[in-house]
């Protein structure tokens, strides 16, 4: 029966293509307005996706992306210096941002628990968050046993990168309220389609829009 039910599961995933995940990070990302933080910014790979209004601040504990990303934040016009922090903790006010954006970045942090809770503490009540990461593949499925092998090395080499997270869990025991859940499969050779999550949710509280 349970193999039965994640045989369902893994057909009814859709399955796409890196282009077709690409749009929609991008749809995703282009959803948020007012003042944003985009925690694990990178160099700046989210530029070109979010709306030309958005008041931008980055936050990347690396101090060659981080110096990237600032160049690239001038050329978007974004007046913000990007902040050397790690989303552990946020050098910011408690309430003091209307959304935040992470892509690939749960995987990465040393803590997502305690990042969450970070997140939580300088959105606004009802405030938007933004999610797109890979995640854990189902239980008892090649795919899962590939990913605990390969994080102990992705951990060490791809910027503390972990292929095993279960992050739609840890959203929602942080508390966020998920609006707009996609879970999906891209493509992927040897072994197999990467499991991903897009996550549009809010925070508790605030005004229902
Ligand atoms: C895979 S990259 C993704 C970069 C970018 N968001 C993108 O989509 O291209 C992960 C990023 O998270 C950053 N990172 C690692 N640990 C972090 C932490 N504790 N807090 C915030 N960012 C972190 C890394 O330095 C790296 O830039």
């Amino acid at each position: 029966m349970r193999a039965l039910a994640r045989y369902r599961a893994m057909v009814t995933t859709p399955l796409i293509d890196d282009d077709a995940l690409d749009d929609l990070e991008r749809e995703f990302v282009g959803r948020v307005r007012g003042r944003v933080l985009e925690i694990g910014a990178g160099d700046g790979a989210n530029f070109g996706a979010f709306d030309p209004d958005v008041q931008w601040q980055g936050l990347e504990p690396d101090a060659k992306r981080r110096a990237e990303l600032a160049t690239r934040a001038r050329e978007w016009k974004h007046e913000a210096v990007p902040l050397d922090a790690h989303a552990e903790r946020i050098p910011l006010p408690d309430a003091s941002v209307d959304a935040v954006v992470g892509t690939y970045v749960l995987c990465s942090v040393g803590d997502p628990a305690a990042a969450l809770a970070e997140v939580l503490r300088v959105l606004v009540p009802g405030g938007r968050v933004v999610f797109v990461d890979h995640v854990l593949a189902p239980p008892r499925t090649l795919k899962r046993a590939v990913q605990r092998v390969a994080t102990p090395i992705s951990k060490r080499v791809c910027h503390g990168c972990h292929w095993d997270r279960d992050t739609e869990r840890t959203l929602a025991e942080a508390g966020f309220i998920g609006r707009d859940i996609r879970r999906l499969r891209v493509r992927s050779m040897p072994f197999g389609p990467v499991p991903m999550l897009l996550f549009d949710g809010r925070a508790p509280g605030g005004v229902e829009a």
